[in-house]
């Protein structure tokens, strides 16, 4: 990558669009998420080799079930099916694993799965690959605050409440970016993201590549962060 160029060390990214992406070629809404997970891989590499120390996708959120049965078990088996072919290679690579996950929803064939890699990489530290699967900003707050309650805490503050939230420990991320053309966050990160930079880009999620990866850091690298200050 050229000169100037700040690599953020978390990144976030709301992989959207893969409907659309099926529909433009006349393709049932599923062949959008076969070709999205190729992009996943993509987006991986590229987080990897250029030293983006961790790197959250948006895979399905805590509203996705409200879409037709036949696609949300599609994609329960998709998870399924990419967990069992592609991690054990990201796990040998030194990628910790970590599910951010509304577990009690999620078919019991996910959970095994969601189990086996974060054990299998627990010990890890070359990269965090956070996967957002059944995940809620308003339920990651909801759950927190339930935590906090049941051990009986009576005051907190800032630094501590984000220790009960799903992404403890890691640091919130610098650059959220959001595929598809839409601007919202649609429930994923609420607290994490009060100083992220945001960047959205029409592109859809199967479209996205290595040169709209490297873009988004072009454009985040020019960014002035001021955290309030001056
Ligand atoms: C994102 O693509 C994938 C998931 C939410 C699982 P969509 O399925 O939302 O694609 P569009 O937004 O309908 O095009
Ligand atoms: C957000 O996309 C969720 C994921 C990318 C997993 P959606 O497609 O569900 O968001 P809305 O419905 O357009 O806001
Ligand atoms: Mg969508």
């Amino acid at each position: 990558m050229e000169k100037n160029i700040i690599i953020p060390e978390s990144v976030a990214i709301i992989m959207d669009g893969n409907g659309r992406w099926a529909s433009l070629r006349n393709l049932p809404r599923i062949q959008g998420h076969r070709e999205g997970v190729k992009a996943v891989r993509k987006a991986v590499e590229f987080s990897y080799n250029n030293g983006i120390k961790t790197l959250s996708l948006f895979a399905f959120s805590t509203e996705n079930w409200r879409r037709p049965n036949d696609e949300v078990m599609f994609l329960m088996n998709l998870f399924k099916e990419t967990i069992d072919r592609e991690f054990d290679e990201l796990i040998e690579k030194g990628i910790k694993i970590k599910f951010l996950s509304r577990r009690d929803e999620l078919p019991d064939f996910v959970i095994q799965r969601i189990d086996r890699s974060e054990e299998k990489s627990k010990n890890n530290e070359k990269m965090n690959l956070l996967i957002a699967l059944n995940y809620g900003g308003r339920y990651d707050i909801v759950q927190a605050v339930n935590k906090i309650v049941e051990k009986g805490v009576e005051k907190i503050d800032e630094e501590e409440f984000s220790e009960y939230l799903l992404t403890y420990p890691f640091k919130d991320p610098d650059l959220l970016i959001r595929t598809s053309g839409e601007m919202r966050i649609s429930n994923f990160f609420l607290y994490q993201i009060s100083y992220t930079e945001l960047y959205f880009t029409e592109k859809l999620w199967p479209d996205f590549d290595e040169n709209d990866f490297e873009e988004a850091i072009k454009v985040y690298s020019r960014r002035k962060r001021k955290f309030g200050s001056i």
